[in-house]
């Protein structure tokens, strides 16, 4: 497994490789989820890079950069567990280097849920994504359905400036009872951390509702918010059920719909979602 830390090492080792090349971006501390989409790049192609850069340009001044959980030696560990051909692990130095200037910004999808709750945090995603496809030049590209919104505004990016690569969205990974993977999980007291599975408990509600027939999108929200304020001291940041393309929210649901929500158990936000099937 070889080890890049900076865009010439990576350039050099990208030459080496036997295409189709996959690329699975992260910032690391890395969990099943994670390597879920490894396992995935693996099996879709010949070799397979990992990036592994916490991006400070997608973390709000308030923010968790700082206390965000690293564990670099044990990420490399588990990569080379799967046959990782090259790990892409920068400084911040060599993908901002001093005068970087230039943005990339994906409009109206950026506008609401995430993008409404954190200014820019898009503007950072969309800025280092399009510079790790650069400096990697990937085939296909693994990203989880756990960040929904995420997915949504890569896409949009790749088809309108044409990028030469095909996005794949994997399936969320989740805990035994039901709770979805996150490096932010750690974060939880054991109280916070029990009462995180009213998130896929309110998705499997929304999910049996539309099962029985039920298609007024505000009649599902509003069912999903009830069982999630039965818990104590939690705050709902948004119940969302959303067109999957525009993000627009409906009133009818759909097939396609995205529905997500994003809750605070104490200082820990949590996102989850599930697609209409
Ligand atoms: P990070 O949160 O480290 O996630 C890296 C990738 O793993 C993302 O595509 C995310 O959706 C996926 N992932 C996380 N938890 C998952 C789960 N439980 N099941 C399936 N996939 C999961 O997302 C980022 O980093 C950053 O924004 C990044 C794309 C690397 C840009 O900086």
């Amino acid at each position: 497994m070889i080890i890049a830390r900076n865009v010439a090492e990576m350039r050099a080792a990208r030459k080496a490789l036997k295409g189709p090349v996959g690329l699975v971006p992260t910032m690391g501390y890395l969990h099943e989820g994670h390597l879920t989409l490894v396992r995935h790049s693996k099996a879709e192609n010949t070799s397979t890079v990992v990036s592994i850069f916490v991006n400070p340009t997608q973390f709000g001044p308030n923010e968790d950069l700082g206390k965000y959980p690293r564990a670099p030696e044990i990420d490399l560990t588990m990569l080379e567990k799967l046959a990782t051909d090259v790990v892409f692990m920068p400084t911040p130095e060599v993908i901002y280097p001093p005068r970087f200037n230039t943005w990339v910004t994906v409009e109206k999808v950026t506008e609401r849920l995430e993008g409404a709750v954190r200014p820019g945090h898009f503007r950072g995603v969309a800025t280092v994504v399009n510079k790790l496809f650069n400096i990697v030049q990937p085939d296909k590209v693994y990203f989880g359905q756990k960040d929904a919104q995420q997915c949504v505004v890569v896409k949009k990016m790749v088809t309108d400036l044409n990028m030469p690569l095909e996005i794949v969205i994997v399936p969320t990974v989740r805990e035994p009872d039901g709770l979805a993977m996150s490096s932010r999980n750690v974060y939880l007291s054991k109280e916070e951390r029990r009462s995180a599975i009213v998130l896929p408990q309110s998705l499997k509600l929304a999910e049996d509702m539309i099962a029985k027939g039920e298609k007024n999108a505000e009649h599902i929200r509003g069912e999903m918010r009830a069982i999630i304020e039965r818990e104590p001291k939690v705050v709902i940041d948004y119940v969302s059920i959303a067109d999957g393309n525009t993000l627009d929210e409906l009133d009818g649901v759909k097939p396609g719909a995205v529905i997500s929500l994003a809750v605070r158990f104490g200082r820990t936000r949590l996102l989850d979602n599930m697609v209409v099937p």
